[in-house]
């Protein structure tokens, strides 16, 4: 089993040119009509991105997959620049991610009222006469985007299924709830989490170009010309806009294994995201605990009997086959102790090494993919631009839980993505890990697009 299951899972350098090729053309395809391809590249309306000039009192909301976070920030200007920033997070409970979206967004308003009524403003931010507070909002999940401030769910994912939001512009289900908890605010900017990420970071470096996350979920944005985007249909498409990929729905050609097809069989997304299924913090542990099953079963990993833990699905979380991958002590002390706390079994030196192998397999896998995106970027940004033929710095931006807990995960991308440019290029590209910016680049996005 672990053997055909390496080899299946291989990415050696060819095949993984072929998908950053596969999925650039998809890239291309969602650039030139609206569902031309699996990525459906959503035009985001940023088309001005931070500058450092911004100034006044900004807040954001950030929905990522796991957190809710609100955030306000004092902005003095070019001079001056943040002079305090405030947050508070805040776990999304299970039930609220399957319940109605009055509920999901009733806790967000009662959870900004109350961040806000605790909040002690300097007289310079005080409130204007016929103005209201801004906020930023950075939501993790698609949005038909109609304008920078109004959108539509094109479908939940990350086990989110939030009812009643069928064809609702987030903003308004948000200006409800916010009504409804006696807040006088407006949403400026509602952006994707990725798009907050490339923001945020840019207000500190120019030279950001890509933002990622690799989290529950995982999904990239980038700065794209706008004359290189036939869908933009106005006259006056010159300059540069944001463009969210939405790569998780990238589909073909993937190395999908039994286990990739069993999972995604009893997924609520059957046959769709399978990109993200193969390298994002909701998955990886599934399907090494798929793995560890069939090899208890068919070749007794565990001895004779199969742990009962194992046939229950999610039980192995990416973390623990992560941290069980990271193990290179000779004796595989930390992949012994996990087994037997989250999985209750006791394995012998083999089984453990085993195991590691398994863990390895998945997350290299994931890693190598993840890095193939982002080469299929980077080299349409180089397409229309030059710009590292030119020799110019160029930062990807990138958060989200296994990125920022998972070194090796990061390595293996890291490696992909020269293993495909070469050190030429790679050597002009650097990858920032930009912890819980998305918050901040929405508060800044709410500042570009301040209508006071
Ligand atoms: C957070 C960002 O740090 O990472 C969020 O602020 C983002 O906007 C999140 O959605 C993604 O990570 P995870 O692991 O929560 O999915
Ligand atoms: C999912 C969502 C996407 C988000 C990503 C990371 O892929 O579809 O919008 O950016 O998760 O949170």
């Amino acid at each position: 089993v672990l053997t055909k299951f390496q080899k299946e899972c291989a990415t050696p350098t060819p095949f993984l040119r072929n998908i950053a090729d596969a999925i650039a053309a998809d890239m291309r395809a969602g650039l030139a009509v609206e569902g031309g391809g699996d990525l459906k590249m959503i035009l985001t309306y940023v088309d001005t991105l931070p500058s450092g000039k911004e100034e006044g009192l900004f807040y954001a909301l950030d929905l990522g997959g796991t957190n809710f976070r609100v955030h306000s920030m004092q902005l003095g200007g070019m001079e001056e620049r943040v002079i305090a920033t405030n947050s508070e997070e805040i776990s999304i409970p299970q039930e609220l991610k399957i319940g109605t979206s009055e509920e999901l967004f009733g806790f967000i308003a009662s959870k900004l009222a109350n961040f806000v009524a605790n909040e002690n403003i300097p007289g310079r931010f005080q409130l204007e006469q016929g103005t209201k507070r801004e906020i930023g909002f950075a939501f993790s999940f698609p949005v038909n985007q109609t304008s920078i401030d109004s959108g539509t769910v094109i479908k939940w994912n990350k086990g989110f299924a939030v009812s009643g939001m069928e064809g609702k512009n987030v903003v308004a289900c948000l200006n409800e709830a916010m009504e409804a908890h006696g807040l006088d605010m407006r949403v400026s900017a509602l952006v994707n989490d990725t798009v907050g990420t490339l923001a945020g970071a840019r207000y500190w470096d120019e030279d950001v170009m890509v933002g990622v996350i690799i989290g529950t979920g995982t999904n990239a944005c980038y700065v794209d010309q706008k004359d290189a985007i036939p869908k933009i249909q106005s006259i006056s498409s010159s300059g540069t806009t944001i463009i969210n990929t939405e790569w998780a729905g990238f589909s073909k050609i993937l190395p999908q294994t039994i286990f990739d097809q069993e999972m995604d069989e009893a997924s609520v997304d059957r046959g769709e995201h399978l990109y993200m299924k193969m390298i994002s913090g909701m998955y990886l542990g599934e399907i090494g605990r798929r793995v560890l099953l069939q090899m208890s079963e068919t070749s007794h990993l565990f001895g004779q009997s199969v742990p009962v833990k194992l046939s229950t699905p999610f039980a192995l979380r990416t973390m623990d086959l992560c941290r069980m991958q990271e193990d290179k002590t000779d004796d595989r002390e930390m992949v012994g102790s996990i087994l037997k706390e989250v999985l209750e079994v006791e394995a012998n030196l083999e089984a453990r090494k085993r195991v590691a192998e398994v863990c390895d397999t998945v997350v290299k896998r994931g890693g190598r993919l993840a890095g193939a995106g982002i080469v299929a970027i980077l080299e349409k940004i180089e397409k229309d631009t030059k710009r590292l033929s030119s020799g110019k710095r160029t930062v990807v931006a990138i958060d989200g839980g296994v990125y920022e807990n998972h070194p090796l995960f990061r390595q293996y991308m890291q490696d992909a993505v020269v293993d495909l440019l070469g050190d030429k290029f790679a050597s002009h590209i650097e990858f920032k890990h930009t912890k819980d910016v998305s918050g901040i680049g929405a508060a800044l996005l709410a500042a570009t697009n301040s209508i006071y």
